[in-house]
């Protein structure tokens, strides 16, 4: 046999591509996964029907929240609106700023969005977390369209669950608090100013992030193709921000209401560097009511050293007062007030540093 007695010299090269294919194909899966499959037309329809409801409920006098219009039996609250693909890692955490004080209680309202098709621990009946919590939810792929729709799913329950919320504050379950909820509480209505009820309404702006200076503008601007954006977007009115944003009661509504760009940044990426969610709401908004929001968020991220898109994740060994105290400091009127991303194993150290500096302000 030829095989036998003179080995070809280019056999155990060719075993070994052959041997090393499957990995490349991991490796390449990995690298480039496929792109999410595009929002389905029963889905679109189903959210569609509850932003109908929230916005029919809104223009409804007898939903009117009460404290707008002068009379103070309720006081405006605070929706916190948790937006996961994972288990709430951080639940103890927020349980404590919730409970800080018994006031609080009447002051805040949770609405959860977790990932149906990942397991998410349900908390015993009566926590802060309990199963009523939890609104009905689709499934959301990371960097996609999907996450833009849970967040607008969100924004509509609690604006047909509660007239008295105020204010829509979006989180993940990679954010801390770096807060006390009476200190946000204070910031966001401004509690300590002298102005009456009625004046600070008509003041409250949003804190949405809004940046046209990126250098990942054009390529994402393009993303679904060449000119995909036109009309409904040139690329001047582009704009960049943190997906996590508070948004007032007026602008919640503004953009569950929102059909004309929805229809273009629900189209599917081509491109990997795509983030519909941090380009949609900041791009609507300022194009809507610039001089409504505060251009910036009140949530801090390290995007020093950025990963594959992913924010610096904070270990334990870099947790410290320390820390807390630098994550507060804006160069905005307003200091952050919740920070991310930390690893899970995080909860033991930053609960230990609660009551002595995260929550002390
Ligand atoms: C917060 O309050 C809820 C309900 O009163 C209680 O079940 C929970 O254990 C409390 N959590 C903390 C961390 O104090
Ligand atoms: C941001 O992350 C970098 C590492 O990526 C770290 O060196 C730096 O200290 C972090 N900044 C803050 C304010 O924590």
């Amino acid at each position: 046999m030829i095989l036998s007695s003179s080995p070809s010299p280019w056999i155990p090269t060719l075993l070994l591509l052959l041997l090393s294919l499957p990995i490349l194909f991991l490796f390449a899966s990995h690298m480039f996964p496929s792109p999410p499959p595009p929002i389905s037309f029963p889905d679109e329809l189903d959210d569609l029907s509850l932003f109908r409801r929230a916005a029919a409920a809104e223009s409804n006098p007898t939903h009117k929240p009460k404290s707008r219009l002068g009379s103070t039996n309720s006081k405006p609250k605070i929706a916190f609106l948790f937006l996961t693909n994972s288990d709430l890692q951080f639940a103890p955490l927020w349980e404590k700023f919730f409970n800080g004080s018994k006031s609080n209680r009447n002051l805040y309202t949770i609405y959860i969005h977790a990932d149906p098709t990942v397991k998410t621990k349900v908390k015993p009946a009566g926590s802060i977390f309990s199963q009523d919590r939890f609104v009905p939810a689709k499934k959301t792929h990371r960097a996609a369209a999907t996450l833009i729709s849970a967040a607008r799913r969100l924004l509509a329950t609690a604006l047909l669950d509660d007239p008295s919320n105020a204010f829509f504050t979006l989180i993940s379950q990679h954010c801390i608090p770096l807060h006390s909820f009476q200190f946000f509480y204070n910031h966001l209505f401004e509690v300590n100013s002298h102005q009456v009820a009625e004046l600070r309404h008509l003041k409250y702006k949003s804190f949405i992030e809004i940046i046209s200076k990126d250098p990942n503008r054009w390529e994402r601007y393009n993303a679904r193709g060449k000119k995909v954006m036109l009309p409904e977007v040139t690329f001047d009115k582009f704009k960049v921000g943190s997906q996590f944003f508070t948004l007032t009661r007026r602008h919640a509504l503004m953009v569950i209401q929102e059909r004309r760009l929805w229809k273009k940044f629900r189209l599917p990426c081509l491109r990997r560097a795509c983030y519909p969610e941090e380009h949609y709401f900041p791009t609507f908004l300022s194009m809507a009511d610039a001089k409504g929001c505060t251009g910036y968020t009140l949530t801090h991220v390290n995007w020093t050293d950025t990963v594959n898109g992913h924010p610096h994740t904070y270990i334990p060994s870099e947790l410290s007062p320390g820390l807390i105290y630098s994550l507060r400091q804006s160069i905005f009127v307003q200091p952050y007030m919740f920070a991310r991303k930390f690893s899970p194993d995080c909860l033991q150290p930053l609960m230990d540093m609660a009551d002595d500096v995260i929550f002390r302000d």
